[in-house]
């Protein structure tokens, strides 16, 4: 399948060429002289061959008895499980976060599989009553087609998973496209499900870029469903992509993630939880908690001991287990973060920590960037609103919680947010009052879990959800059944 590291595309139970025979790099974003991969760059005639492919792998895939689809994928999270520790280091190499995050990542692509494994033998529908007599009335799951799969390469393994699994477990088969930083994981992660056994076609991965190839793979006349994680810029384009031809759209954008700190919170335990959210795996998750408002009457020890904590974390190559917190995905993504920075100290918000790429031996060939606080932030400043996707936290002072709830929602996205109190009363109005998909007490925006919906409200997301039986709801359509065993011509709503 890959000799001298070059990686090809999976069409159709073939390991093949891109038919444009051009590839591109993935490299080690801690140190960008490590080239990790050569992958396919793909265009619209490989999309076009992958998609092809899982069409006429559907209709033997979707009679296929959903508990052997299941046994499959036992497999394969058995697989996954036996190879944990080889793939979390293939994950640190290509996409930067520390090790014990990536076997995390990993993790969560077994729980996801186990997961849906399970439902094989539920996909429950539901049996109900009919208004007329001799008549038996049930709804169940049927499969859609083929789904198409773009994702983002901060979960490089997880997230394919989440999409992944349900869609194979409801009978669909599946062309996946993922991120271009990080293609191996993924690759990974199919190699292994055709290790378990998968029929030949059920799933296709092709790799390359958003425009050559993810584009391709949302218009395709073929393709009935589209799952996409990524920007909201992008988001956009795939739902108009889908909007053409009325496809099946899941969407999961950016975050501007709230922790709220009330006066009576545990502080050791809310600085704790900041100090995960704001800048575990860099900041560079759409649950990250990029803002945290806090009570007035504890806001300078909280603010004091955060810094205190921000300067202690150990940046580095995440393959070394001192790392804490490891680089940037690219340099673009440095850029952004260090404009926003720009942006902040313009907007008159004060920079207590950070701010700036390392420099020095251990920094010099990769993305690297000291965790950032800004602090005395308003609610208004762009860098309280927009999503960052770096290790940079704004800190916003508040006086009451009714104040910390309409900060907290005052922006255009939904996905998670939390608070830190001890008062029930204020935990249950909160949880209440939060216009977010995932809410959490005393725990930081991140750490989800993958029998739970996922997903946001507003500019997060189009209203669908990922993982748990959500995901079910989405990878699949409701068949209405009715059986009219009275042998007589039956009116609905008509003989009563
Ligand atoms: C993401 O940020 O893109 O809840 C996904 C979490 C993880 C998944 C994050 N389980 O933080």
């Amino acid at each position: 399948m890959s000799s001298d590291n070059v990686f090809k595309n999976f069409i159709g139970g073939q390991w093949v060429e891109s038919t444009s025979r051009e590839t591109f790099e993935n490299i080690n974003p801690a140190d960008t002289n490590e080239r990790i991969g050569v992958f396919q760059r793909s265009n619209a005639e490989d999309v076009a061959a992958a998609v092809a492919a899982a069409k006429s792998a559907f209709p033997g895939w979707r009679r296929t008895p959903p508990p052997k689809r299941a046994e499959i994928l036992f497999r394969a999270g058995r697989l996954l499980a036996e190879r944990k520790e080889a793939l979390a280091r293939d994950m640190t190499r290509e996409m930067g976060k520390p090790l014990e995050e990536a076997r995390g990542d990993v993790q969560e692509a077994i729980d996801m599989t186990f997961y849906m494994a399970g439902e094989g033998r539920r996909l429950f529908g539901q049996t109900t009553t009919s208004e007329l007599p001799s008549k038996f009335c049930m709804s169940v799951r049927s499969p859609i087609g083929v789904c198409g799969l773009i994702t983002p390469w901060n979960f490089p393994m997880a997230i394919p998973a989440w999409k992944m699994m349900p869609a194979l477990i409801c009978g669909n088969t599946v062309v996946i496209k993922p991120a271009e930083d990080t293609p191996l994981s993924s690759f990974n992660l199919v190699r292994v499900l055709e290790e378990a056994g998968l029929p030949p076609g059920v799933l296709n991965c092709v790799s390359g870029f958003g425009p050559e190839a993810g584009a391709p793979l949302a218009h395709h006349p073929d393709v009935h469903v589209i799952s996409f994680t990524g920007s909201t810029e992008v988001g956009r384009e795939v739902a108009h992509a889908g909007a053409e031809r009325f496809k099946h759209v899941c969407l999961e954008m950016g975050g501007k993630n709230v922790i709220m700190v009330m006066e009576d919170a545990n502080l050791d335990l809310a600085i704790d939880g900041a100090v995960w959210g704001g800048f575990g795996t860099t900041g560079q998750r759409c649950t990250a908690s990029s803002r945290i408002v806090i009570h007035k009457d504890i806001y300078s020890e909280f603010e004091r001991r955060f810094v205190e904590r921000a300067l202690k974390l150990k940046v580095g190559n995440g393959i070394y287990p001192e790392t804490q917190v490891g680089p940037l995905i690219n340099e673009a993504q440095l850029r952004t973060v260090e404009r926003y920075v720009e942006i902040g100290t313009g907007e008159g918000a004060q920079l207590l920590c950070g701010g700036k790429r390392l420099t020095g031996r251990e920094y010099d060939r990769g993305w690297f960037f000291a965790p950032t606080i800004f602090s005395d932030c308003t609610p208004e400043m762009r860098i309280s609103r927009e999503e960052i996707f770096g290790p940079v936290v704004s800190l916003i002072p508040c006086s009451s919680l009714e104040q910390a709830i309409a900060v907290g929602n005052n922006v255009v996205y939904g996905l998670s947010s939390s608070i830190y109190t001890r008062n029930i009363n204020n935990a249950f109005k909160a949880m209440q009052e939060m216009q977010t998909g995932i809410f959490y007490v005393n725990a930081p925006t991140i750490g989800a879990e993958t029998h739970l919906p996922f997903g946001g409200t507003k500019q997060t997301g189009n209203g669908q959800r990922e993982a748990a039986t959500a995901a079910l709801d989405f990878y699949s359509e409701w068949k209405s059944i009715y059986i009219d065993y009275s042998d007589t011509l039956q009116r609905a709503q008509i003989d009563t």
